[in-house]
C-alpha cells in the first residue's frame, strides 16, 4: 500500500513540477518583457521529445542495437518530461488561438499518459520479482537480467493494454505538432 501511495504522489507531484515551474518562468519573462523565446524554446521541446523517440528505434533494433533499452526507457522519460517542460514555458499562459490550444492539450495528455505509464511499467516489473530471483540463481549478469525483466515488463498484459490508449493520443499529438508548426511558421512570415 506504502509504495503506491508514494508512486501515485511521484505521478503528482512530477505533473506539479513541470507546469508550475514552467509557468513560473514564463511569468518572469513576462515581467522583463521578453518574447523571443517562443520559436527557440518550441523547437528545443519538439526536438528533446522527437529524441526520446530513439528508444523505439532501440526496442525494435532499427538502427540501434547497442546499450541497455532499459537505459534508453529512461533517456525517453527523461528527455519526454524535459522537452514537455520546455513546451510549456514556450505556450506559458498565453492561450488565445485553438490549433496551440489543442496541442497543448495533447502534449499534456501524452505527458501523464507517459508518467501512468511508468506506474503501470513498475507495477508489472515488481510482479516479476520472482522470476528475478530464479535469474540471480541461475547465476546470470546483472545487465542480462535487467535487460530479460525489461523484455517481460514491456510484453505484460498491463502495459499492452496502456499502450492501446497511448499510442493513438502520441498520433493525435504528432499530426497536431505538425499543423501548429506549420500554420505558426506560415503566419510569422517565414
Ligand atoms: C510527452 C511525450 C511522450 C511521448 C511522445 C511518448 C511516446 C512514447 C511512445 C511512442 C512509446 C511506445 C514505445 C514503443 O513501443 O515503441 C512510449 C512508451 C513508454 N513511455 Fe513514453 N512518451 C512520452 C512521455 C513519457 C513520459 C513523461 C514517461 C515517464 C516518465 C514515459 C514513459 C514511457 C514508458 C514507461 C513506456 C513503455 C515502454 C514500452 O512500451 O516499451 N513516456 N512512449
Amino acid at each position: 500500500m506504502k509504495i503506491v501511495v508514494t508512486r501515485i504522489s511521484g505521478l503528482f507531484i512530477t505533473i506539479f513540477l513541470v507546469v508550475a515551474n514552467a509557468v513560473l518562468i514564463e511569468v518572469i519573462l513576462d515581467l522583463f518583457n521578453i518574447k523571443g523565446h517562443r520559436l527557440i524554446t518550441g523547437i528545443a521541446g519538439t526536438l528533446l521529445i522527437i529524441i526520446g523517440f530513439t528508444y523505439s528505434m532501440r526496442k525494435r533494433k532499427k538502427f540501434l542495437t547497442m546499450g541497455s533499452p532499459k537505459y534508453w526507457l529512461q533517456a525517453h522519460e527523461w528527455l519526454s518530461i524535459g522537452g514537455t517542460f520546455i513546451i510549456f514555458v514556450h505556450t506559458g499562459t498565453h492561450m488565445t488561438a485553438i490549433v496551440p490550444v489543442i496541442t497543448l492539450f495533447f502534449m499534456f495528455i501524452a505527458f501523464v499518459s507517459g508518467l501512468i505509464g511508468r506506474y503501470v511499467y513498475n507495477n508489472a516489473k515488481a510482479d516479476l520479482k520472482d522470476k528475478k530471483v530464479q535469474m540471480k540463481k541461475d547465476a546470470l549478469e546483472p545487465e542480462e537480467i535487467e535487460r530479460r525483466l525489461w523484455a517481460l515488463t514491456v510484453a505484460s498484459d498491463a502495459l499492452s493494454k496502456w499502450r492501446a490508449f497511448h499510442m493513438p493520443v502520441i498520433s493525435f499529438l504528432t499530426v497536431m505538432v505538425i499543423y501548429h508548426a506549420i500554420s505558426a511558421l506560415y503566419y510569422a512570415g517565414f
